[in-house]
């Protein structure tokens, strides 16, 4: 017996032998689908392909795609654990030609397959094709299919289409008989509902385009798409018309009473079965990034998980339990879909919290809900009134009270459900109205109740198809806006980052047939996205269908800077301490912007060293990593959060950095924050940072700017560029500087020289009565003696000699002082040298100016001295040693 992992892989082989590309399911949130709450079939992902809008490099394709149907147009919610057959995530196999073969090859694809391949009985085979369809018709006929087992089927059944609008055509369908022993009857009969005669395979003919319009008409190709439930053909070839009964789900059931303790396959087998179907559709929803939360896609899926809670609770389950199954669905899946095992923690962990949650009003709703009904007429329907309060205070989803009742036949007034939904939404509105906030978002508010909340896309994708909800002009919603119009835009989705938390709206284009709007900003009202643009192409009509581009270069800047801000935050804390704490943010394209309390300036050691910090966990290029939890757990982990901000139920956990500097917190982790912004995937993505300075915001708060990636790159580029024209200036002024030093120190000489010139001459014109040189006559020869202050020793000799020209014959004597030094000076004309010696005169006069002698010739003699005030004693003696 195959399992259903071998069959998976038969069906896919199978194709890929006859030239079919083997291509990954698509996620379940489909980008190109706004429509579309979840991916419901295999062609989705292949929808522009039959169009013609896109071409690929293959025109065969084979999937194993993932489906959900819950939800939405098709919902199987209810019916799944009663009957054999309902699931909320199943599988599809398909195969695909675009415009390349057609009826005769997809007919006789399938055929094969199924009969030999898979070895399937032919004689229990039937096959229905649309009442028109001659042609496939024959072609079953040539492959041997009795004329009696093929039915013309005039309905919808055979004619498919994937929602009101899109690619079409008739489609043909091969059905099984299980035996007589199960009740029902043939495709077309009154009975066809039963289990007896089950479909296994639809193949459609896609050859129609369906226009909103109600116009159809041919398209340029003929294409083929086909589905077949791997759950049903499991069932089938592992000899059961169960699907629950195959081995796959036989290990999820036996995991579940596993861990209830209790028997799978007896009286609590129903809960076994809803668990199991509800643990695929949770698990492959969270890996795919559905995350619960109260609208949307993300309560499709909260109440799914509530769904199998309260199963989980009738198994008696006193703690969690749906976490502890994950294992044996990643060990069943996991193969063929690696993102279950990659996002396993993160599964298990949402699970969980969701499910401990739950429990804390489970019980307490579930006491409710008997009061109630054993106040009620046998099969009365539960007041809508009673189910609204279920919901509303106790998170009971509208189909948990009903599956609740459904044990007891008993049914929920919905219509008096909505009436208190109503009534509860006006006196939200009334609240609010009341509140203060700017009157022109009365409009969002009656956009929000008319079309519900935008489903976010961005933190997973920055392109997605979606679907314009309403179109606003100068305040009214429009019906439609033409080239040049300022427009408001809400989509049912979108992968615009709406501004908040610090981080600036996202910008880029919401394309559509005909129109095309640049959308410069985002912003949030009451849960509806506004994407602020102008239509700068065609047309733009409200309801359209729309391909929505955020522009990629500016939302990466803007995670770099968001990212960056955390490890900013966390190196700060390092630098300077705990009081740390964030004052506000601002997380735009160009630059980031962190205020927060510390009361001065930071040092250029400070600011070095955050900045380093910074750099080293952005080249760590460690994963940045995001959780769901509760704001108390978050704090748990020593999160940081904004002091005094309202958290929801749920807060996103942002992570980032292996702590190598300063205190981790969980252990080794070094930031981790509340916040509902979008991050790059690895630090290393941040690129580089720097800051560009520290100044003060308010009182006891500071406020550092700082640059991310290209912008970091290109400041530090033109900073550098500013550092070497000022080295080049320098550089030229310092040639400059020197020949400026030179000139000075030349002119400085010669100022010297001059100075000393006029010394002399002024002490030259002493000879007769002004400088007080005296010449005296002693012992027949002419004596010149001078005290001269201010006169330095290294001029007397050349006073001396023009002293001696002067006076053409005598004896001469110089006593000078300068700068406290005396220096001493004699000179005889070489007319008296013999007579009388220079070198004599000296030290006769010396010792009165506390000199002791000197020496030199006797035309020319020098000595020092201490003593000034002794120069005319000096004289004397000079005068003395003359006269004798
Ligand atoms: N798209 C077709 C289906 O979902 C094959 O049945």
């Amino acid at each position: 017996m195959p399992t259903l992992n071998e069959i998976r892989s038969t069906f896919l082989n199978y194709f890929a032998k006859h030239g079919h590309e083997v291509v990954d399911s698509s996620p379940l949130v489909p980008r190109n689908d706004p429509t579309l709450m979840f991916t419901n079939a295999g062609m989705v992902q292949f929808k522009n392909l039959f169009t013609g809008l896109e071409t690929r490099d293959y025109n065969r394709a084979t999937t194993s795609q993932k489906c959900v149907r819950a939800g939405g147009k098709h919902n199987d919610l209810d019916n799944v654990g009663y009957t054999a057959r309902h699931h909320t995530f199943f599988e599809m196999l398909g195969n695909f030609s675009f415009g390349d073969y057609f009826k005769e090859e997809a007919i006789t694809f399938a055929w094969d397959l199924i009969t030999k391949e898979f070895g399937i009985d032919k004689d229990r085979l039937l096959t229905t094709v649309y009442h028109t369809d001659d042609e496939a018709f024959q072609i079953w006929k040539k492959l041997g299919v009795p004329e009696d087992r093929i039915i013309r089927i005039a309905t919808a059944d055979n004619f498919w289409q994937m929602g009101p609008t899109g690619p079409c055509g008739p489609c043909t369908e091969i059905f099984y008989d299980h035996g007589d022993h199960i009740w029902g009857g043939p495709p077309g009969s009154p009975e066809e509902d039963g289990d007896r005669f089950i479909e296994i395979w639809n193949v459609v003919f896609m050859q129609n385009e369906q226009f909103a319009d109600g116009s159809m008409v041919p398209l340029d190709m003929q294409s083929i798409d086909t589905g077949m439930g791997l759950e049903r053909i499991g069932a089938l070839l592992q000899g059961s018309h169960d699907n629950y009964d195959t081995d796959l789900f036989k290990s999820l059931i036996e995991a579940s009473a596993d861990v209830a303790n209790s028997d799978p396959y007896g009286d609590q087998n129903v809960h076994h079965r809803v668990i199991a179907d509800h643990l695929r559709s949770t698990s492959f929803l969270l890996a795919d990034g559905v995350m619960p939360s109260n609208d949307g896609r993300g309560y499709v899926l909260r109440r799914i998980m509530r769904r199998a809670m309260r199963h989980a609770h009738l198994l008696g389950a006193k703690d969690p339990v749906m976490h502890r199954l994950v294992p044996a669905l990643v060990q069943q899946m996991g193969t063929a879909y690696p993102e279950l095992g990659q996002a396993q923690a993160m599964i298990e962990e949402t699970l969980k919290l969701e499910e401990t949650r739950f429990k804390q009003t489970l019980e307490r709703g579930l006491r409710l809900l008997d009061d109630e009904v054993s106040s009620l007429a046998d099969k009365a329907p539960l007041p809508g009134a009673a189910a609204f309060k279920l919901y509303d205070t106790f998170g009971f989803p509208l189909d948990l009270t009903q599956d609740a009742l459904r044990e007891q036949g008993r049914e929920v007034d919905t219509d008096g459900f909505e009436v208190a939904m109503a009534e509860q939404k006006a006196k939200a509105r009334a609240a609010w109205a009341g509140s203060g906030d700017s009157a022109d978002s009365a409009i969002w508010f009656d956009i929000a109740d008319k079309h519900g909340a935008t489903d976010f896309l961005g933190y997973e994708t920055e392109t997605a198809e979606g679907q314009i909800a309403a179109l606003v002009k100068d305040g009214a919603e429009v019906k439609e806006a033409g080239q040049g119009d300022t427009v408001q835009v809400v989509l049912n989705q979108t992968p615009f980052y709406a501004e908040s938390g610090g981080q600036v709206g996202d910008s880029g284009e919401i394309r559509v047939d005909g129109g095309v709007i640049r959308v410069s900003d985002t912003k949030k009202s009451a849960g509806v996205f506004i994407h602020m643009g102008k239509v700068v192409e065609g047309l733009v009509t409200a309801g359209a269908p729309a391909q929505l581009t955020v522009m990629h270069s500016r939302r990466s800047a803007i995670r770099a800077n968001h990212s960056a801000t955390h490890l900013l935050h966390e190196a700060l804390r390092d630098a300077l301490g705990d009081h740390v704490a964030q004052r506000g943010s601002l997380n735009a394209d160009d630059r980031l912007r962190f205020d927060f309390s510390h009361n001065k300036a930071l040092s250029d050691a400070e600011i070095a060293q955050v900045s380093a910090d910074v750099n080293n966990y952005i080249r760590q290029n460690t994963a940045v990593e995001t959780r769901i939890m509760t704001p108390d757990d978050a704090r748990g982990l020593g999160a940081q959060a904004l002091f005094g901000e309202k958290y929801g139920d749920e807060v996103r956990v942002v992570s980032m950095g292996r702590a190598e500097t300063g205190k981790g917190h969980d252990g080794d982790t070094y930031s981790i924050e509340l916040c509902g912004g979008t991050h790059v995937r690895q630090t290393g993505d941040i690129g580089t940072f720097v800051i560009l300075g520290d100044s003060a915001s308010s009182a006891g708060v500071r406020r550092i700017e700082a640059l991310t990636g290209a912008a970091a790159f290109e400041h530090l580029e033109r900073e550098a560029g500013r550092m070497a024209e000022v080295a080049g200036v320098l550089k030229a002024q310092s040639g400059e500087v020197m020949d400026r030093l030179k000139a000075l120190m030349d002119e400085r000489k010669a100022l010297q020289n001059e100075v000393s010139n006029l010394k002399q001459q002024i002490a030259l014109g002493g000879s007769g009565s002004e400088g007080g040189a005296e010449t005296k006559e002693i012992g027949g020869k002419k004596f010149l003696a001078q005290a001269l202050q201010g006169v330095s020793g290294k001029d007397l000799r050349g006073l001396i000699d023009a002293h001696k020209t002067n006076i053409g014959s005598g004896v001469i004597l110089l006593i000078a002082e300068d700068d406290g030094k005396v220096a001493v000076a004699a000179g005889v004309t070489d007319d008296l040298v013999g007579d009388v010696s220079a070198v004599d005169v000296l030290r006769a006069a010396v010792p009165a100016v506390g000199g002791k002698g000197g020496g030199g010739r006797p035309d020319m003699a020098q000595g020092g001295g201490k003593d000034f005030s002794g120069a005319e004693a000096a004289i004397a003696a000079a005068e003395a040693f003359l006269a004798s």
